[in-house]
């Protein structure tokens, strides 16, 4: 099934699930949950939230375990948090900023979260076991789908 499709399958499930929901770990965890279970090569599926202080903390996710904390100074989430803007890893091994939570992790893609004020709210943080995975349709349908933390204050 080609990517658009799963896309397509799965963000009128999320809109359908979350309706009216403003809590950002019911939101959280069900878009990790369905995201995980839509597409076989998402490996790790998960939030980092911005708890201050230039750090993540880790948040709903599904998949093997992720670290605890991550400083905005390290790691493809912590660059996305620190430049607010999507990244793209097609191959963490020649990423030497790379966090390696699992040694089966191959490409990542790294979304950030904002609430209706523009505050970073939270990362999506997408793990593949395969390289290269993810491009630019990826990182505009995730941002769509996060946009539902806009509704939050
Ligand atoms: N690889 C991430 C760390 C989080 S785990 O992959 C779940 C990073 O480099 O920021």
């Amino acid at each position: 099934m080609s990517k658009a499709v799963t896309y397509g399958e799965v963000i009128p499930r999320i809109d359908a699930l979350v309706r009216g929901e403003t809590d950002p770990v019911a939101l959280m965890a069900t878009i990790a949950c369905e995201l995980y279970h839509a597409f076989e090569y998402f490996d790790w599926v998960g939030f980092y939230r911005n708890i201050g202080d230039d750090t993540l903390k880790i948040g709903p996710y599904q998949g093997v375990h992720g670290c605890l904390t991550i400083p905005f100074s390290r790691g493809v989430c912590g660059q996305c948090a620190l430049t607010r803007t999507p990244q793209i890893a097609p191959d963490v091994s020649r990423l030497d900023y790379h966090i390696a939570c699992s040694s089966t992790t191959q490409s990542e893609i790294v979304v950030p979260v904002f609430s209706a004020g523009d505050d970073l709210v939270a990362v999506l943080d997408i793990d593949s076991d395969q390289l290269d995975m993810f491009d630019t349709e990826d990182e505009l349908q995730l941002q769509e789908i996060v946009s539902v933390f806009r509704m939050i204050d």
